[in-house]
């Protein structure tokens, strides 16, 4: 993506802008940058060529080596004025990417900053911003929660839609918004594939969820990293669904890269839906990613992401994402609480055990 690409972002942002841009190269500013899909953002970026400034607080990690680091709280507008110090004659930036926008009101400040200090604005929001999710099938035309632009507090996918508004009055026709659904791969943060990995390289008999055959749809943080990247070079401002295409994998392919990846003896024990229930299992968090098929939560894998494909998505095989999470994990300092579970996700050894002796006595 070196030499004319770089060119091509460069041009298209100076036309979807109608701005001037000083000679230089493509200057990319990343909210957050030192943590998953920031951090994937940071990573994609420096490899094709930009020039990637990161601002955070310094606290969840450190910034990977050849960005430009400015340190703040997005919450300070103190830190906000360091971000564009006054007299700053061009702008400093030609994209601003924001993986860690959450609350409108904040969202709405550093947007104002940053108004004319970058040619374009583009927002990680997530499915959860959509009304219908996860009950209905999701397109990015699926209507949002209504949120206002100034809201400090809220629920995630309503405020996620609120920061959208507060973004797009700041920035009007140069907004970029991409809606992922889950995101798994190296350095994530949430418990999902991590919890998995973990379980399953242990060994010996492991409570699995629900249908093997369920067709479930993740997408990796570098695909979504690279894709962003991609509409950035286009001067696209198409919202995007983001997703793993439909058959892309299934609940019992993907454990099942878990175990080959971990070199794991696994014999997966699949628990109906009803039994899992029963037993008060967590939906979403006991089992990672798992919730009984119908009901509230019909629609949770049915989410159309062919336009992003159409305009250049492409999604890695899942037994990629789950080889190189485990390459980074299996080193990295222990994510688990004493009960062996991930930033909330996964059950407890006892509890997995008492579930797995209740199926038993079931047969
Ligand atoms: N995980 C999923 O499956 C999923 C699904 C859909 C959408 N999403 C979206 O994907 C994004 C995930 O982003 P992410 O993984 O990069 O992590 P994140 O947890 O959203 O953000 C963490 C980054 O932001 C910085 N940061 C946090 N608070 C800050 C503050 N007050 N001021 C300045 N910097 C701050 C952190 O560094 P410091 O702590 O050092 O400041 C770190 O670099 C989110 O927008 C989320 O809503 C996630």
């Amino acid at each position: 993506m070196r030499g004319p690409v770089r060119d091509a972002l460069y041009a298209n942002i100076v036309a979807a802008t109608a701005r001037t841009i000083e000679d230089g190269g493509v200057r990319i500013l990343i909210l957050g940058g030192s943590r998953f899909l920031g951090r994937a953002f940071a990573a994609e970026a420096l490899d094709a060529g930009h020039d990637v400034t990161v601002f955070n607080r310094g606290r969840s990690g450190p910034d990977l080596p050849g960005v430009t680091a400015i340190r703040g709280d997005r919450e300070n507008p103190a830190a906000l004025d360091r971000l564009v110090p006054e007299g700053t004659a061009a702008e400093p930036w030609d994209a601003v990417v924001d993986t860690s926008g959450y609350v409108p009101k904040i969202v709405g400040e550093g947007a104002a900053a940053l108004a004319g200090a970058a040619g374009a604005y583009l927002f990680i929001s997530s499915a959860s911003a959509f009304a219908d999710f996860p009950a209905r099938p999701l397109s990015a035309a699926s209507p949002l929660f209504d949120c206002p632009a100034d809201a400090t507090e809220g629920e995630y996918g309503p405020l996620k839609a609120g920061c959208e508004r507060a973004i797009r009055a700041n920035f009007p026709g140069r907004v970029q918004i991409h809606y992922p659904g889950i995101i798994l791969g190296p350095h994530e943060t949430s418990g999902r594939l991590t919890w998995w990995l973990s379980r399953i390289a242990r060994g010996g008999e492991v409570l699995a969820p629900g249908d093997p055959r369920r067709e479930i749809q993740l997408i990796d943080a570098r695909d979504i990293a690279r894709f962003g990247l991609h509409c950035l070079e286009t001067g696209s401002t198409q919202p995007f669904l983001l997703a793993g295409p439909k058959g892309h994998t299934t609940f019992g392919d993907w454990l099942a890269a878990c175990a080959q990846t971990t070199g794991s003896d696994a014999r997966f024990v699949w628990a109906p839906d009803d039994v899992l229930t029963g037993h008060e299992v967590q939906v979403w968090s006991g089992l990672p990613l798992w919730s009984p098929e119908g009901g509230e939560a019909a629609a949770v894998w049915d989410k159309d992401c062919a336009p992003a494909l159409a305009a250049g998505l492409v999604c890695r095989p899942i037994e990629e994402t789950v080889r190189d999470t485990w390459a980074w994990l299996k080193d990295a300092p222990s994510l688990a609480d004493e009960d062996g579970r991930i930033a909330g996700h996964g059950l407890s050894p006892n509890d997995e055990q008492r579930i797995l002796a209740a199926l038993k006595d079931r047969r």
